[in-house]
């Protein structure tokens, strides 16, 4: 791109100009080349090829560190130590096969009436509200509520935990951002000791009563008590963060794109390619680390043993070596290797679960309120890494 500098590309992650729209800095970074070294970040990669090679390497893996000091973080600390999702090699195959084998047994098929169900009731009370109050917010009503609602049966989580999940979770993803501050840091400390309470009880009603339940299953495996306390709070934060986001930003994108939400409105037949491009247009998800394991490189760039390196997700979304006019919104795009779900030994495991939640909700708008509009632009979370909006009031 002419004229284009480091310091034009260069974005501050915490700034609520950038995190209205980052697609036009991650282009100029693309332009300058696949990976930088970014002043807050460390090194970057920007390019969907340079994305997957470090996804895909082998000389680069989740190696957890501790947050420090580790006296104040114990249980954020023993939830992450202890995720299939920060382990590498022998450990992860291992603890990821028994999520497999749990997960797999025919859940996601079984549950698709179920999930359908749970949505249109969701959106159909939506459509009450907006009647009764003449806007509603898309976000509580339906894009937290069913995702939250669907991993907490599917791990057999009883009420109070269930309504209290979403909160410890928002509370702990907020320590995966660049430079979260003393007060949100403490409050993902108590946040994750409720939940490794709540969690402890969990599997010891589960042991005592076992069910028809994903907990039930793991305790049925080789896993020791914190690994499969960790297995269950991964499931239950990455089961619901990533999904409430790719519905809150993607019916976000479907609103501001009124041609494309008409299109998928009259032809059901589109659903599965809009999901898809829902979760590229504004990945929910926008950057993962790997750290290098022995002296390597990304797309030529020198990463010495030890180093970490991150995955602009968002940028390798908007890459046109990859995608046909990657700027545009288009429900009906065929070719879409997109890396939301990742890529990898680390490859997303609930992705059909997350496609079937997106799915369902998609065509309950449509039945319920084929006229959906915005009431008002949303106020975002001021989140960089987890993209997603606050509220998103609609009216019809
Ligand atoms: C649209 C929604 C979702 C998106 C965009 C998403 C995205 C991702 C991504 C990008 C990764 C890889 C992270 C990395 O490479 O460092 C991942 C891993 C994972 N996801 Fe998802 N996810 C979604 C929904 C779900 C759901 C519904 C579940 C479970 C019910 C789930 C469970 C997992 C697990 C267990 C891993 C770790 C796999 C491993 O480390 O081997 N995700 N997800």
């Amino acid at each position: 791109m002419a004229g284009v500098s480091r310091s034009d590309a260069w974005f501050d992650p915490s700034d609520p100009g950038f995190l209205i729209d980052p697609y036009p800095h991650f282009a100029s970074l693309r332009a300058l080349g696949p990976v930088h070294a970014h002043p807050q970040l460390g090194p970057v990669a920007v390019t969907h090829a340079a994305c997957s090679e470090l996804l895909r390497g082998r000389d680069l893996g989740r190696i957890w560190v501790d947050a420090e000091p580790a006296a104040d973080f114990p249980a954020f600390n023993l939830l992450h130590r202890n995720s299939l999702l920060e382990r590498e090699g022998p450990t992860h195959a291992r603890l990821r096969a028994l999520v497999a084998g749990a997960f797999n047994r025919g859940h996601t098929a079984r549950l698709e009436p179920w999930v359908r169900t749970v949505a249109d009731g969701l959106v159909a009370r939506l459509a009450e509200r907006i009647r009764d109050e003449g806007s509603a917010d898309l976000i509580a009503d339906v894009a937290a509520a069913l995702p939250v609602e669907v991993i907490a049966e599917l791990l057999g989580v009883p009420e109070p935990g269930r309504s209290a999940l979403r909160g410890w979770s928002n509370a702990i993803v907020t320590m995966y951002e660049p430079d979260p501050g003393a007060e949100r840091r403490a409050a993902a400390e108590r946040a994750a000791a409720e939940f490794v309470a709540e969690l402890r009880e969990l599997t010891a009603y589960r042991r005592a009563h076992p069910g028809d339940d994903l907990v039930t299953g793991l305790l049925a495996a080789d896993l020791d008590a914190d690994e499969l306390v960790g297995t269950a709070a991964l499931l239950l934060m990455a089961g619901h963060e990533a999904t409430v986001n790719v519905i809150g930003n993607g019916t976000l994108a479907l609103l501001h794109h009124p041609d494309q939400w008409k299109r998928l409105v009259s032809d059901p037949g589109l659903d599965a390619t809009a999901v898809e491009e829902l979760i590229r247009f504004d990945p929910p998800l926008q950057l993962f680390e790997r750290t290098a394991i022995v002296d390597t490189a990304v797309a030529g760039f020198p990463v010495p043993a030890g180093t970490k390196v991150a995955a602009l997700l968002g940028a390798a979304a908007h890459d046109p070596q990859a995608f046909d006019g990657p700027d545009v919104l288009d429900v009906g795009r065929t070719r879409n290797p997109h890396l939301g779900f990742g890529l990898g030994a680390h490859y997303c495991l609930g992705a059909p679960l997350a496609r079937l939640e997106v799915a369902a909700t998609l065509d309950a708008l449509r039945r319920h309120l084929p006229d959906l509009q915005l009431a008002a632009e949303p106020p975002r979370r001021p989140d960089f890494v987890m993209r997603g909006l606050r509220e998103l009031r609609v009216t019809a």
